[in-house]
C-alpha cells in the first residue's frame, strides 16, 4: 500500500540539484526544477549507480557512472546507454512540508 512520507522541509531542496532521501525503506532521488519537485528511484536503471551523485541539466540527470541521461519529470531515458525509464514518486508539499508517495517494503 502507498502511502505519503515527509523527507524534509522546500527550502531543503536546492533548485536544479538532487537530494537522496530514503522513505519507507525506498531509496530516492528528490529534485527541485524551479517551483517543481520530483522523486525519481536513486538507482539508474542501467545499473547501480545513483542518480543523486548524477548532474542536473536542462530537466534530465545524467548518471554518473556512463552518462545515460533520463529526464527527471518523468523518468524515461533520454540518452544511450539507457533505455528502460527509471521510477517515478509523486511529490506534494503539505503544510510546508514535502511528501514522497512510496509503496511501504514489507518484510
Ligand atoms: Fe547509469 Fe550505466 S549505470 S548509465
Amino acid at each position: 500500500m502507498s502511502q505519503w512520507h515527509d523527507v524534509g522541509e522546500p527550502d531543503d531542496f536546492p533548485d536544479q540539484a538532487v537530494w537522496p532521501v530514503r522513505a519507507a525503506g525506498v531509496e530516492l532521488a528528490v529534485f527541485r526544477l524551479g517551483t517543481e519537485l520530483h522523486a525519481l528511484h536513486d538507482r539508474c536503471t542501467h545499473g547501480m549507480a545513483r542518480l543523486s551523485d548524477g548532474y542536473v541539466e536542462d530537466g534530465c540527470v545524467e548518471c554518473p557512472l556512463h552518462q545515460g541521461l533520463f529526464h527527471i519529470a518523468t523518468g524515461e531515458p533520454r540518452c544511450a546507454p539507457v533505455t528502460e525509464a527509471v521510477r517515478t514518486f509523486p511529490v506534494r508539499v503539505v503544510a510546508g512540508r514535502v511528501q514522497v508517495c512510496v509503496e511501504e517494503v514489507t518484510q
